[in-house]
């Protein structure tokens, strides 16, 4: 028996986050596991009412269950940087976790922009560093308001965190077992202080402990370029949190949008939590037409995650069943509702 805490958020996320749990119930049926899910009211609903961002005493109920299940959180009328630092990284950085994964994969019949390139093309994995760089809060403002005022946002790099995040990228392509390419995306011409750091300790680990996997660097700005010029190349990249963010939504429009993108925000050695990594999409809320494959997916993820493989596997090939049907992965489009995707999936399982 697993406990899942679910936090379906704000605009779609309880739409999709329905169909993710409806998901797994049954695939956890069939293959003779217990889920139980337990709801947090976590969102910019209840921050409007009451001011609550995350209370320091639901981190603590958290950390009693074995996996977050989490929606998107956002609202309109809230000024951006509150919801997001007070909620969903403050979950990622209490709960140290210090890795993103995002899975890049076209599913058959599902379109991408990219002319000539099918499902053996794209094919990749981003391992997004996720607790430090630019994301850390590190900085402030000056005299702000006034012609001499000063913004500062620094990268924080850490040796502990660089090395962590880079280990892992390496298990992973280990693990993964396809080209065995790892690339290193960062911007070594320019950010000569952080990227050193992180290539000299991508070149060490890899020599030292992983010499059967090759080594590939890139320049993120030229990663953004070879992304759609030659998707095939790549295998697994790993880079610091902004780049992370960036080229995984260029990641995602690839593989047929942000309807299909599932992640996972890891900690290796602890709480785990998975999301699909569109938002809340508020044009789309409340209409029963959004795509929920994505959350499903990050089901499908957070199941492996738990050592749960066959019914990650499961899922997955009950998606690859589905997208065919699909008339396409966006909002509306689908030719189904919300619901019926979810319920399609169900059926393929
Ligand atoms: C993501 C999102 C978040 C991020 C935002 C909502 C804080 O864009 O998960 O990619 O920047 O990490
Ligand atoms: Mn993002």
């Amino acid at each position: 028996m697993y406990k899942i805490a679910v936090i379906p958020g704000d605009g779609t996320g309880p739409e999709v986050i329905r169909e993710g749990c409806k998901v797994l119930s049954a695939v956890s049926n069939k293959m003779g596991f217990k889920l139980e899910f337990t709801k947090f009211d976590l969102s910019g609903e209840r921050y409007l009412k009451t001011g609550a961002l995350l209370l320091d005493e639901e981190l603590e109920e958290l950390k009693k269950y074995d996996a977050i299940y989490f929606g998107a959180i956002g609202h309109p009328d809230i000024k951006p940087g509150i919801l997001e630092r007070g909620v969903l990284l403050k979950l990622r950085f209490e709960l140290d976790q210090y890795i993103n994964l995002r899975p890049v994969k076209l599913y058959p019949n599902v379109y991408t922009p990219i002319k000539d390139k099918g499902p053996n093309d794209i094919d990749f994995v981003v391992v997004r560093e996720n607790t430090e760089g630019l994301y850390t809060g590190t900085g402030g403002i000056m005299k702000k308001g006034t012609p001499d005022e000063v913004a500062i946002q620094t990268s924080i790099n850490t040796r502990k965190g660089v090395e962590r995040c880079i280990r892992f990228a390496y298990e992973y392509t280990r693990k993964r077992d396809k080209k065995k390419r790892l690339t290193l995306c960062g911007k070594t011409n320019v950010l000569t202080y952080a990227f050193d750091l992180w290539d000299r300790v991508f070149n060490e680990i890899g020599k030292k402990y992983y010499p059967e996997i090759e080594r590939d660097y890139v320049h993120v700005d030229a990663l953004t370029l070879y992304m759609i010029e030659k998707p095939e190349f790549y295998d697994v990249i790993v880079t610091d949190n902004m780049f992370g963010d960036i080229i995984t939504d260029l990641a995602a429009i690839i593989q047929g949008g942000l309807g299909i993108a599932s992640g996972g925000n890891l900690n290796p050695e602890g709480l785990s939590m998975f999301e699909p990594i569109g938002g809340t999409a508020p044009k789309h809320t409340g209409k029963n037409e959004i795509n929920p494959l994505a959350a499903i997916g990050s089901g499908a993820m957070m199941l492996d995650f738990l050592g749960e493989e066959k019914a990650a596997k499961a899922i997955e090939a009950a998606i690859i069943k589905v997208t065919p049907k699909m008339k396409s992965m966006r909002a509306a489009e689908m030719g189904y509702t919300t619901q019926e995707v979810g319920d399609l999936v169900v059926k393929e399982l």
